[in-house]
């Protein structure tokens, strides 16, 4: 164990007097277990705390943050901790606070004229969810973590999720928000407004920022009508040109309609099937890739079914689709989700792998993946490829898995940075982003500068030494 410092310790009882004894927890108690806080969803890092630190209010928050200022110690904001990118856990240091969000959990406000909801930044997208639905209403942020991240971390990561082709990311969501600042300042930004052009987006620079501009405390967000109904089609396409050529009649048919279209690779789906046979994954066998599609109307079912097998005939007359089923009932439709969701679980089940989360322009991803599959086929023998994402939004979670009997740890450690370089170069010359949806992180930090406009890097280190010139709030992570 460690020894703290004095000033460690005086910080710790004054945090304490902040939040509350049993709200502050250190290793210097034994029976605390601080390793949920430490540890990333992914197992890729395991840190150490200084003390995981529980606000309950924002006043709390602007308490710790300003005595953490006047130290020079550092903050890790943590919602659910249910980040891919190492965003949320400390470093190894132990010198680092979590401060964890998830006290500050409360809806504070629905206004059902304005269409607006005011949520605490730790509430757990899933109560939000039902939060507005008990209101009458829809929030369409939609991802398969729902059940544990918070609103807090969606807004941090600036959260896609399967629903973006209609309802944009977690950005687009956000009227206002309510930030401490570095220096433990309230910005009191919960506006409702849907215009205000008042100067510089302060909103849109927070979000996405992950933790290392400001704490986000709570968020006005947008709300839309629930959908009349809702209908849900699997189907069978014999290429990624033909699940393209899917995609754009679904945009034709259902115009505003579509509310999710996601993209499946055979593979992804055999892991689906081997780890969780209980899901029944349909129409996998026999094709390369398979395609969720969602449709939302705004009249009734009959309509809905109506556009969508009219989609289906079109696109089987066309060749795009091969097979479809169109879900009968909504458990049909949510077991459908499921499989779709599972994905990631089954991939952690069959082992460490190398993750990718990245956007190319939707006309450009058959040939992008064709070239890219070759490269890595001829880079690592007998390499597995799990592709599969938010095909809609031009977003693929390009994952590399090793080769069958392979140990994964001495695969990443032979291969990462060189798959990672491989796939990265050839998002560059396609005209894409190496994250999409999940952040920078720690992980990608280092690789940024070399995908990103020199300029733009040049902005965004010039905005947070101005923003946080102590450099304490989230380290390391997007700026390395
Ligand atoms: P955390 O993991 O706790 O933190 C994430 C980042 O946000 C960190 O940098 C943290 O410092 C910062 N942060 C957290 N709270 C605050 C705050 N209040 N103020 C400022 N910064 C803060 N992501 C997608 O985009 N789309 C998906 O479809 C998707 N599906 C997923 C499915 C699974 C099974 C899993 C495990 C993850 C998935 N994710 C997805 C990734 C993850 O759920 C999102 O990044 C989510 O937004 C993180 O929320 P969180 O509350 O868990 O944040
Ligand atoms: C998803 O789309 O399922 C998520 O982004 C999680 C993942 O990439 O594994
Ligand atoms: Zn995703």
């Amino acid at each position: 164990m460690t020894t703290l410092t004095q000033t460690q310790n005086d910080l710790i009882a004054q945090l304490r007097a902040i939040c509350g004894t049993a709200n502050v927890l250190t290793h210097e108690d034994p029976s605390a277990d601080l390793s949920p806080w430490e540890q990333d969803w992914r197992k890729r890092v395991h840190g150490r705390a200084l003390a995981v630190v529980r606000p309950g209010d924002t006043a709390q928050v602007a308490a710790v943050v300003k005595a953490c200022a006047a130290t020079g110690t550092s903050i890790v904001p943590q919602g659910g901790n249910t980040g891919l990118v190492v965003g949320g856990v400390p470093d190894g240091s132990g010198t680092q606070i979590v401060l964890s969000m998830t006290r500050m959990n409360a809806v504070r406000a629905i206004d059902p004229a304005n269409l607006t909801i005011t949520v605490e930044a730790g509430c757990v997208l899933k109560n939000l969810q039902t939060a507005a639905e008990n209101a009458g209403f829809l929030f369409p942020l939609s991802l398969g973590a729902e059940g544990s991240c918070t609103i807090g971390g969606n807004l941090g990561t600036n959260a896609g999720g399967t629903q973006v082709v209609r309802y944009g990311n977690t950005r687009e969501l956000c009227l206002g928000l309510e930030v401490v600042t570095a220096q433990g300042e309230v910005w009191h930004g919960l506006t409702g407004l849907r215009k205000d052009n008042t100067g510089y987006d302060l909103r849109n620079l927070m979000i996405g920022s992950e933790g290392t501009l400001g704490i986000i405390t709570a968020a006005t967000l947008k709300l839309y009508p629930q959908p009349a109904a809702q209908l849900t089609a699997w189907a069978a396409v014999p290429s990624m040109e033909a699940a393209v050529q899917l995609l754009g009649l679904a945009h034709q048919r259902l115009g505003p309609g579509l509310t999710g279209f996601e993209v499946m690779n055979q593979f992804s789906l055999s892991l689906v099937d081997k780890h969780y046979p209980q899901l029944r994954v349909p129409l996998w066998q026999g094709s390369p890739w398979c395609v969720l599609l969602e449709n939302s109307d705004s009249e009734n079912e009959q309509h809905a079914r109506g556009q969508f097998e009219a989609l289906l005939e079109s696109a089987m007359d066309s060749g795009c689709v091969h097979d479809a089923i169109v879900a009968e009932s909504l458990s049909q439709a949510r077991g459908l989700w499921h499989i779709r969701e599972s994905i990631t679980l089954a991939q952690v089940q069959e082992g460490l792998n190398i993750k990718h989360d990245i956007s190319i322009p939707v006309s450009r991803i058959p040939d992008f993946v064709a070239e890219t599959d070759a490269l890595l086929a001829r880079e690592v023998p007998g390499v597995r490829m799990v592709d599969f994402g938010h095909l809609g939004d031009g977003n693929l979670h390009y994952n590399v898995q090793a080769p069958e009997g392979g140990d994964g740890k001495a695969f990443l450690h032979d291969f990462e940075d060189k798959v990672n370089t491989l796939v990265f170069d050839q998002v560059l010359k396609f005209k894409g982003s190496i994250s999409a949806e999940h952040g920078v992180g720690e992980l990608k930090a280092a690789k940024l500068p070399y995908y990103k406009d020199p300029t733009a890097m040049a902005m965004m280190r010039a905005l947070k030494t101005a923003l946080d010139p102590q450099n304490t709030l989230n380290p390391g992570r997007i700026l390395a």
